[in-house]
């Protein structure tokens, strides 16, 4: 098992499959983009799927979610979903994407044994869209979202990150459309994991001001704490069921206590938290014909060393050293 000193279990793997993307939103790139990784820095295909199936056979890993950048832009998704579906112990799967190019790959992924994916979306407003993520893809990521749920990869869940002066006056909005369309929402505060080192506390949109923002126009029913477990987002029943919102509030509210993640970059390092400063390397030990159990032993290694928390509410606080797109959301 990937246990660390303070007795949590990490069961949950995000794998990154790519640090590149097709948006530049505000709260993660530069416009210009970031320099990518060497095609040969990364994992291929063969070693992600070794690692998964080390990381599902031999230490207890659950549940696998697929992220970036955008993970859409790896070529051989398709083939590694498949391929970890046909592990031994299966694996539950999903993937956090943009929604561009969803349409076209929906039916595939969910042939190939994904359950689920999440969806990046945080206006419902194309010139919002357009500013937030300087690109003009809404309509894309609409469709996208659609193929999600005609595919089956349902619950179908909207990430949406509320920005100062751009969105902040949309969560009723965005609400009342998620519902209509059974998609389930998901607010996530903003956080210090930008490229450009642009987060301030000072008017970030906290969940205090979203659930309130809310409350305007819905009754919210907090949902009950064991129905949480690990789960990042706490939940509210809107107008009495049977919809959901959920609201991930990784600065005001930490939720490391019940964390169970380990994370894999798309070049072989092991995180153990979003905002870990340090990583442990498996790339080399792939590389070096390794079998399987000693990379199992530096994994759990990795993970034994995992702080207690973010670090988030400490004034002395750094952010790490890559962003967001490089780590995996
Ligand atoms: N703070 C909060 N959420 C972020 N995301 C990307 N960067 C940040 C940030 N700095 C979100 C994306 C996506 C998920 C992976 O994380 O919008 O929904
Ligand atoms: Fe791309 Fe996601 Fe970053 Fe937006 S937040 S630029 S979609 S990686």
């Amino acid at each position: 098992m990937l246990i660390d000193t303070f007795g949590r279990v990490a069961t949950d793997l995000r794998v990154s499959l790519t640090d590149r993307c097709n948006l530049r939103c505000t709260y993660c790139m530069p416009e210009e983009g970031l320099q990518w990784l060497a095609k040969p820095d990364l994992l291929t295909d063969d070693e992600i799927v070794r690692l998964i199936r080390i990381a599902v056979t031999d230490l207890g890993v659950e549940e696998v979610r697929f992220t970036g950048g955008e993970p859409l832009l790896r070529p051989g998704l398709v083939g590694i979903v498949e391929r970890v579906a046909a592990l031994e112990n299966r694996p539950r799967m999903s993937l956090t994407t943009n929604g561009i190019g969803l349409e076209r790959t929906a039916t595939a992924l969910r042939a190939a044994g994904l359950d689920r994916v999440n969806v990046s979306l945080d206006t419902l407003r194309p010139d919002v869209f357009r500013a937030l993520t300087r690109r003009k893809r809404h309509e894309d990521v609409l469709r996208g979202l659609e193929a999600a749920r005609a595919a089956g990869l349902t619950p179908v869940k909207v990430n949406s990150v509320l920005m100062p002066g751009f969105n902040d006056d949309e969560a009723p909005d965005l609400l009342a459309w998620a519902i209509a369309h059974d998609y389930e929402l998901r607010f996530i505060e903003q956080m210090p994991l930008d490229a450009q080192h642009g987060w301030k506390r000072e008017g970030m949109i906290t969940a205090g001001d979203i659930l309130a923002s809310l409350r305007t126009r819905f009754t919210l029913t907090p949902e009950g704490q064991e129905e949480r477990g690990s789960a990042p987002a706490e939940r509210w029943t809107v107008d009495g069921g049977p919809h959901r919102v959920g609201v991930i509030a990784s600065v005001t509210r930490p939720f490391c206590r019940a964390c169970d993640r380990t994370r894999l970059t798309a070049d072989g390092q092991v995180r153990t938290c979003l905002f870990a400063t340090e990583e442990t390397d498996l790339r080399s030990a792939l590389r070096s014909d390794a079998p399987d159990a000693e990379i199992a032993r530096i994994w759990k290694q990795a993970m034994w060393g995992k702080k207690a928390g973010s670090g988030l509410d400490d004034p002395s606080f750094l952010q790490p050293a890559r962003p967001m797109s490089a780590i995996g959301g």
